[in-house]
């Protein structure tokens, strides 16, 4: 059976390609999103994706994704640095999650240094742009197979 792998994206996300091109790229939401189905497809997985300006809109989500999901990818964005909801209900999860951000938070203003996920996740991937989204499907179908 194929696993099936839920992909959210925080706020602002839905701007990428107009937003800030020369820190997330030039590549829109939905170029990621069609790459990351069929990166998925490839693999004999299924990738959801979804994207939310609202925190609370976020939280139902990854509650929803309990009994539904294999696996999460998740960059919160600005969330990342401020959201004890987002870590809770990840939390609530059994399966495997990763974290991921275009950019590297490391490399940025101090306030970006902080996530309240990665020490709750399998794993962050920061700074490949596009293609830390088909890194992070490829460690969670690793993962699941292991
Ligand atoms: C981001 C990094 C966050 O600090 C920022 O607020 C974003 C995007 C990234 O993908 O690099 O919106 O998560």
């Amino acid at each position: 059976m194929a696993h099936k792998i839920l992909v959210i994206h925080g706020p602002n996300l839905n701007m990428l390609g107009k937003r800030e091109p020369e820190t997330y790229g030039a590549d829109t939401l939905s170029d990621i999103n069609t790459a990351l189905v069929l990166h998925g497809k490839n693999q004999d997985a299924e990738v959801t994706t979804f994207q939310s300006n609202l925190e609370g809109e976020i939280v139902d989500k990854i509650q929803q994704a309990i009994g539904i999901y294999d696996g999460l990818i998740i960059n919160p964005a600005a969330y990342t640095h401020t959201s004890i909801a987002i870590r809770d209900a990840v939390l609530l999860l059994k399966m495997p999650v990763v974290e991921v951000h275009l950019s590297n938070i490391y490399k940025r203003e101090p306030f970006r240094h902080h996530s309240f996920l990665s020490d709750v996740v399998a794993g962050q991937i920061a700074g490949f742009g596009m293609q830390g989204y088909f890194m992070a499907l490829d460690a969670i179908l690793h993962i699941l197979k292991s």
